[in-house]
């Protein structure tokens, strides 16, 4: 019975507009008048004037399906009202405001026509004076003089969620105008513009790309989208969602996938849909976020606004799995495993579009910083190998001419080390700069518990040689120990006159 199977996704979909509501701290709205009215609905399309310009949004196909149940039309400009702010270091106090509808007004405003043209959209539930948005606006600002546009669509993104979700098709529609009419009434090349949004702001800049290309045949070069919102968007045709056609680059910080009480959607997107799809931390669990899922929908505005002043690089390795990632085996920046900055920096690669790049982060402002390839070599002498291996949790201390590390535990658990294997790790810290000293010592976690871990004999290691490498410098340290076998409790220091 399909039907009824549609129905039922509805009315767990409208639950999860409810539960939205709740873990971002509003009241949730009276329950849909009903479900029915909405899901089905008898007109077409709905067409309002924007600007002066009669747009019409389908309400069908693909609009509507499986993954986006429930359907409404974008509510009139009038009740939405948006507004364009328009900030420069000359004018951030006090912002021009740009009303498309009155192009005197944009003619006339205050903008560096010779500048880029950074333009800030929020999400759901928000609005344009939120606190990130004035701190995003005042990096860029303190990083250049350019242009910043701050997009309030607040008027729509109220609940219900579908309704926020229709809405951000007026509002792209409308951005997309504001954008045109700067560029073929006061020359601003389109290539100036760089969108970024959060959550449904990023989708609502992907509209904006869409109308610029189909309606004026501009092509934007850049979107960049923070955790763009998942609900209704994944798995849905990429007309209704932010895509890599909707810009010449598209990248995307991915950061939460944690689900939604229960319901398997989250409140980030989990599939990639940009050139570039970066995966900080594994897009999952943000490190310092003991928020939960709002946290870390919130941390790749965080990334990025940290990324504006660059104060260490958060650089993205292309690989295809996190897993792969942290086990070293995406390294080099090279052809194969390409990195870029994540954040203002980012730029695109020769890669196909949806390419993964994983990075770590701290856990803590500042978020960036050095990622280090780190291998264990376990010895295969005779010796060794007669030992069977050892469990243990190695712990390293790094010191370089530049800067030491804080204490690195190489693993979480104890971990298995076999005679005759690499163990690869990598790990992120300050910049060391040239290699000097290592300290490394183990814990052998013995436990009544854990028979493996029952033995006669004291615990110990084979260790042959520990090798360091910095991210994206043709660089290898590898020291080797003098005795291959090591005692738990015991530091043992290696420095250059180590290397082999
Ligand atoms: C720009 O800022 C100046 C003062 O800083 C102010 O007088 C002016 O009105 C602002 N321009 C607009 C269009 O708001
Ligand atoms: C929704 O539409 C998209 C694009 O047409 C399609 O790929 C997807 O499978 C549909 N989703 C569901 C759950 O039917
Ligand atoms: C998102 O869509 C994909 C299909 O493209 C599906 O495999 C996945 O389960 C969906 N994710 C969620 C959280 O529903
Ligand atoms: C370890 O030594 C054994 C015996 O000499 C050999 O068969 C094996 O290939 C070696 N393993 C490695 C990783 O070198």
């Amino acid at each position: 019975m399909p039907a009824i199977g549609a129905v039922q996704e509805a009315v767990l979909l409208h639950l999860l507009n409810i539960n939205l509501l709740m873990d971002l701290g509003a009241h949730p709205p009276e329950m849909a008048a009903s479900i029915a009215d909405s899901f089905a609905p008898n007109v077409e399309e709905e067409c309002w004037k924007i600007y002066g310009q009669t747009t019409c949004f389908s309400l069908t196909s693909p609009w509507v399906n499986a993954s986006r149940p429930v359907i409404r039309a974008p509510k009139s400009p009038g009740e939405i009202g948006t507004t364009f702010k328009l900030f420069t270091r000359l004018n951030d106090t006090f912002p021009a405001t740009l009303d498309p509808g009155n192009l005197g007004t944009v003619l006339s405003a205050p903008f560096i026509p010779d500048r880029p043209f950074k333009v800030i959209s929020h999400g759901y539930l928000s609005y344009g004076t939120v606190s990130w948005v004035k701190m995003m606006k005042g990096e860029l600002l303190r990083a250049s003089d350019q242009n910043v546009i701050v997009v309030d669509w607040s008027g729509g993104a109220q609940p219900p969620y579908t309704q926020a979700v229709a809405n951000i098709r007026l509002v792209g529609a409308q951005l997309a105008y504001l954008i045109y009419s700067l560029n073929r009434f006061a020359d601003v090349p389109i290539s100036s513009f760089h969108l970024i949004g959060h959550s449904l702001g990023a989708h609502l800049s992907g509209h904006a790309g869409t109308y610029l290309r189909e309606s004026y045949g501009l092509y934007l070069p850049r979107i960049t989208a923070l955790d763009p919102a998942e609900p209704y968007f994944n798995d849905t045709h990429t007309i209704t969602r932010l895509d890599h056609s909707d810009a010449l680059f598209v990248d995307v910080i991915h950061t939460d996938d944690s689900p939604i009480l229960g319901f398997p959607l989250s409140l980030g997107m989990t599939q990639p849909i940009g050139h570039l799809d970066f995966y900080p931390n594994g897009g999952g669990e943000q490190p310092g976020c003991s928020g939960g899922m709002k946290c870390q929908h919130h941390r790749a505005i965080t990334y990025f606004t940290e990324s504006i002043r660059q104060s260490c690089p958060m650089t993205g390795v292309a690989c295809p799995s996190y897993q792969e990632f942290m086990d070293g085996e995406c390294w080099g920046c090279d052809q194969e495993h390409p990195c870029s900055p994540m954040g203002l920096e980012s730029t695109n690669l020769p890669v196909q579009p949806l390419t993964k790049l994983f990075l770590h982060t701290r856990d803590r402002s500042p978020y960036c910083g050095y990622h280090y390839r780190v291998s264990v070599e376990v010895s295969n002498t005779t010796q060794a190998r007669d030992h069977d291996g050892e469990f243990a949790i190695i712990h390293l201390r790094l010191v370089g001419n530049k800067d030491k590390s804080r204490p690195i535990q190489l693993s979480e658990k104890s971990h298995y080390y076999e005679a005759g294997t690499v163990h690869r790790q990598v790990i992120l810290t300050h910049d060391l700069g040239h290699l000097e000293t290592m300290g490394v010592t183990f814990e052998y976690p013995g436990s009544m518990f854990n028979i493996m871990s029952w033995r006669l004999k004291r615990p110990r290691l084979h260790l042959k040689s520990i090798t360091v490498e910095p991210l994206g410098h043709n660089i290898a340290w590898r020291y080797c120990f003098k005795n291959e076998v090591q005692q738990a409790g015991m530091e043992y220091v290696l420095s250059s006159k180590n290397s082999c």
